[in-house]
């Protein structure tokens, strides 16, 4: 008996955390009122933000959930509430559960800070999240502890899942950029014994990634480069750029640049990677990102990218060949390109 060493599936973990979203999302949506909009008319993410008086932005990343959780339906770009939603949550229809559901407004922390997040546009204040600390380009060394304990957590699975990638063996110099623990850029060095690793993070960030470098015994292969990633230039001579849950904390101009500063740093041949939680092309799921979703919206500047987000703000760049396949037992992606 003990414990046991990590698997490249954690999925169990993930629906209990991300169950957090389920109840309050449609919680905060019989509040605003998108149920009996759009159970009496179908309407665009635009039109219906205007009839909630509700930020655009936002209410996209809630109709995901929604949608995943058979609610709303999308069709030719328009949204309209299911026939469950319109039969048990139309505050006119005979089964209306309101007056039931009510409660949790008040009982569920999560229900006030959606409905922020939703009628706002932006993040509820004072949360614990790391985005609002790693934005200002700098903190303090406890918090880079808390972050980087916290994010080893998560990432350990999909890290593990994604050093298993054939892309690694072809490799033999990667920068793991954004690397927060350097879970994701210690496991692939492990799993590719001929592969040098540099993580890149703020400084602080960095001496956290050292100690879990020192931790896997990998400090021969694998060191760290405290680069802010915006504001100073890039370390160059690596085959491959890798980004894990980076691009999910920010706005598709922002990634535009990383995706920019990346293809300078690059060699022609080179590849930048992304290891994330896909949506669906139309943004109406699957559930385990459209909860991540309003997780990033709850916590950053992000949100979670389809694929085709994902190939327009590359090929903006110059990338080319963008592709993508699901890794290890979990619900994350490696995103591929290519800079011919
Ligand atoms: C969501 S965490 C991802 C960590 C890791 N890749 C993972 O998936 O476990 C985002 C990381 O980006 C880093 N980051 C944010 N802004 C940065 C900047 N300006 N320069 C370098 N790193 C930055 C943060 O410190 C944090 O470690």
């Amino acid at each position: 008996m003990g414990p046991l060493p990590p698997s490249a599936d954690d999925r169990l973990i993930w629906d209990m955390w991300e169950s957090q979203f389920r109840l309050p999302v449609a919680t905060v949506a019989d509040e605003v009122g998108t149920f009996r909009a759009l159970g009496n008319a179908p309407m665009t993410t635009e039109e219906l933000a205007v009839e909630l008086k509700v930020d655009a932005r936002a209410l996209s990343i809630h109709l995901g959930a929604l949608a995943s959780s058979g609610l709303v339906d999308k069709h030719d770009g328009r949204w309209t509430a299911t026939p469950a939603a319109r039969t048990w949550l139309h505050p006119d229809a005979e089964g209306y559960w309101g007056g039931f559901l009510f409660r949790y407004r008040e009982t569920v922390p999560m229900h006030a800070q959606l409905l922020e997040t939703l009628k706002t546009g932006k993040r509820p204040e004072n949360q614990v999240a790391g985005g609002p600390e790693w934005e200002r380009g700098t903190m303090s060394q406890e918090v880079a502890e808390r972050i980087a304990k916290f994010m080893h957590a998560h990432s350990m699975a999909p890290a593990r899942g994604a050093a298993q990638q054939s892309v690694f063996g072809q490799i033999s110099s990667l920068m793991d950029v954004g690397c927060g623990s350097g879970v994701y850029g210690i496991e692939i060095a492990k799993a590719n014994p001929r592969l040098t690793v540099t993580l890149l993070d703020l400084k602080e960030m960095c001496t956290e990634a050292q100690k879990y470098v020192e931790d896997a015994g990998v400090t021969g292969r694998v060191h760290t480069a405290g680069v802010n990633m915006f504001e100073e230039e890039w370390p160059t001579g690596h085959d491959a750029h890798f980004f894990a849950n980076v691009f999910h904390d920010w706005s598709e101009e922002t990634n535009k640049l990383l995706a920019r500063k990346s293809f300078e740093a690059l060699p022609s041949g080179g590849k930048i990677l992304l290891s994330e939680v896909l949506m669906d092309d139309d943004g109406t799921g699957p559930w385990q990102a459209a909860a991540f979703s309003l997780m990033m919206l709850w916590g950053t500047l992000g949100k979670q990218y389809s694929l085709p987000e994902f190939r327009e703000i590359l090929e903006s760049a110059g990338f080319t060949d963008v592709q993508a396949v699901r890794t290890g037992g979990g619900y994350y992606s490696l995103v591929s390109a290519t800079k011919p």
